[in-house]
């Protein structure tokens, strides 16, 4: 795989239009982070509900395609769940991006990802959002 062929139609879209780009108004959870390897940064925000559900995430920051992408994949994937079960997205994401292990069904979108893994570099740009959401999560 070429490094052409890593920038699919789908990355490239999130790359340029980022879904839930932005900032919550009112009370929230909020965590910043950065990839040590390269300084890019992320800015995540979300609100759980009383039953612990997700209902609304947004994220601000910079950083290459393939994180920014990841990131505006990631909060649509995620809103909706519950505390527990977007924790268990980011293990089978990290275990996709990774290991190549199967993605369930509520998260094929992000199968648009998945060429990442031939570039170890560009795992840590993937996981960027990623691990900053389960650590808001286990915070
Ligand atoms: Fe910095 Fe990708 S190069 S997150």
């Amino acid at each position: 795989m070429s490094l052409d062929s890593l920038y699919q139609e789908s990355i490239l879209d999130h790359c340029k239009n980022p879904r839930n780009y932005g900032a919550i108004d009112g009370p929230k959870v909020a965590i910043h982070q950065e990839n040590p390897s390269c300084g890019d940064q992320i800015d995540l925000q979300l609100v759980l509900d009383d039953a612990e559900l997700i209902q609304d995430i947004k994220f601000t920051g910079h950083g290459c395609a393939i994180s920014q992408a990841s990131a505006s994949m990631m909060t649509l994937a995620v809103t909706g769940k519950t505390r527990n079960e977007a924790r268990s997205a980011v293990q089978t994401f990290r275990a996709m991006i990774t290991k190549g292990e199967a993605l369930t069904d509520d998260l094929e979108e992000l199968e648009a990802l998945q060429g990442v893994r031939k570039f170890p570099v560009r795992v840590k740009c993937a996981m960027l959002a990623w691990n900053a959401l389960e650590s808001l999560l286990n915070g």
